[in-house]
Order: structure tokens, then C-alpha cells, then sequence
């Protein structure tokens, strides 16, 4: 995400930097791992949360508009073609939605900010589907 302006904050400054981030992150895959709306979105994922926990985290960190941890290691995170192996329908996209959107509200992001993000996740999410 770009800010609106040059000098207007970026999205990462508003959510409040790293420490928010990692938060978010860890808040989205503690939710995904232990309620039970969201089996069909865990069950898409292995065994253990902690390398998608990571990558988010890294991934996210840029797309707000703060450090590029992601590419920085892995480069270009071509997202479509990374999510190719695993079988993404509209299911799977609502409760990555429904997952974030919960985890937004429980680290308490700024509404209007929560608002922002999730039109721009949606339009990812809805980009990986692939079934
Ligand atoms: C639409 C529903 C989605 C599903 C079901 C899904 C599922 C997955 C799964 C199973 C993995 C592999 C995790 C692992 O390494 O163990 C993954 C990786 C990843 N996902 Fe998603 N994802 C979704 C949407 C998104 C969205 C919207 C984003 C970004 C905003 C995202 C960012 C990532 C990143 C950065 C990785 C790591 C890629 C790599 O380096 O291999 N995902 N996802």
C-alpha cells in the first residue's frame, strides 16, 4: 500500500510499526489455528503455522510500506504463483478475510485504517483464488 500523499504517514507508521505488525501477524494465526470457523482455512496450511507466520509477517512489513523483509530475502513474492499449490476457493478466501478482519479488530488497528486494509486485502485474497 502507498500513502496518499509524499508526506503523509504510511500505513505502517499508522498501525504503529514492527511491533504492531508481528503482533497482527501472530493474533491472525493463533485465531486461524484455534477457532473453528476457520477449519477450511487451516486445513489448507501444514502441520505448523511457524514458517507462514514468519512470511507474513516479512511480506506485510513492505506492503504497509515499511521495511521490504520480504524481498529483501526471498525477492519478488509473486503471491498468485506461490499460493498455486494449494487449493484456494471463495470459502477459504471469505475466512482468510473474516480471520484477518478478527484479528484487526482484537489488536484494535484504527478503524479507518482497518477499513483501508481490508478493501486492499480483499482485492489480494480475492487474486489468489485459484479453485
Ligand atoms: C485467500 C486465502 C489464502 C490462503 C488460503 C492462503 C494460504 C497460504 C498457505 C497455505 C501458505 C503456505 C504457508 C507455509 O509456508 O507453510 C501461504 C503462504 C503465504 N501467503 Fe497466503 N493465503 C491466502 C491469502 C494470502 C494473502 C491475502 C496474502 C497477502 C496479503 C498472503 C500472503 C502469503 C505469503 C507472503 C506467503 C509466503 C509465500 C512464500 O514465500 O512461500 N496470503 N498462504
Amino acid at each position: 500500500m502507498q500513502p496518499d500523499e509524499p508526506n503523509s504517514p504510511t500505513p505502517y507508521q499508522l498501525l504503529g510499526g514492527d511491533a504492531k505488525v508481528r503482533e497482527l501477524v501472530d493474533r491472525f494465526y493463533d485465531l486461524m489455528d484455534f477457532e473453528g470457523k476457520y477449519r477450511e482455512l487451516r486445513a489448507v496450511h501444514g502441520t505448523t503455522l511457524e514458517s507462514a507466520r514468519e512470511k507474513l509477517y516479512m511480506f506485510l512489513s513492505g506492503w504497509l510500506g515499511g521495511p521490504s523483509l520480504y524481498t529483501d530475502r526471498f525477492g519478488h513474492p509473486m503471491l498468485r504463483a506461490r499460493h498455486l499449490p494449494f487449493a484456494i476457493g471463495a470459502v477459504e478466501r471469505d475466512q482468510w478475510m473474516a480471520c484477518m478482519v478478527q484479528a484487526m479488530e482484537e489488536t484494535e488497528v484504527p478503524q479507518e485504517l482497518r477499513q483501508a486494509l481490508e478493501q486492499a486485502l480483499f482485492r489480494t485474497a480475492d487474486w489468489m483464488r485459484n479453485r
